[in-house]
């Protein structure tokens, strides 16, 4: 099943085989939250993960990665819009995509984690975490830096 939206030379679609890994691992090792990212990561991650891309003609210029159960939960992450191509309303576009994808419907809860772009997301209902106390995770945010510097990483329990 693929979701396609397209307007003139832009199209916003799900079509796995169109993914270009190769321009979507060129963004993300840049990227403020997963700088460094090896590409068989990110080559894995698209493949496991249902996504939104944007293409202008056969040029990958956006990606929203949504990984999910289809049925209960979904998060919503790797969000973007090459440089070329911001301010047109490309990226509220991407993000109406998925939140319209029939694939996505009636989820109990569907999160997201952003540095700056609260207002965007607010505008599909998004909102603060009711219960942030409620809330853990375990996050290594700085784990491909030291993967690409040839740290271990810790093993259960240790931190
Ligand atoms: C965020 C991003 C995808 C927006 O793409 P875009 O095509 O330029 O966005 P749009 O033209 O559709 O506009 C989005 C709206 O969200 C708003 N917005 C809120 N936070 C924003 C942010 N951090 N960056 C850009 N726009 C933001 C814009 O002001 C705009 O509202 P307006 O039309 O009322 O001015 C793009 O700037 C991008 O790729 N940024 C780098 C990666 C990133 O930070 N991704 C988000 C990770 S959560």
């Amino acid at each position: 099943m693929t979701t396609e939206w397209k307007q003139n030379n832009l199209l916003v679609s799900t079509d796995q085989r169109r993914m270009d890994v190769n321009a979507i691992h060129a963004f993300l090792t840049r990227a403020y939250w997963c700088e460094g990212i090896p590409f068989e990561v990110v080559e894995r991650a698209v493949h496991h993960s249902l996504c939104f891309g944007l293409f202008d003609g056969n040029a990958q210029v956006g990606l929203a990665r949504v990984v999910t159960d289809y049925t209960t939960f979904a998060y919503l992450c790797d969000v973007y819009v090459l440089e070329s191509h911001r301010g047109k309303g490309l990226g509220r576009r991407l993000v109406q995509c998925v939140m319209e994808s029939s694939q996505l419907q009636g989820l109990r809860r569907f999160n997201l984690s952003t540095q700056d772009a609260h207002s965007l997301y607010a505008e599909f209902g998004f909102k603060p975490l009711k219960h942030p106390e409620s809330q853990m995770e375990r996050h290594k945010p700085d784990i491909y830096k030291s993967a690409a510097s040839g740290e271990q990483s810790a093993g259960p329990g240790k931190s």
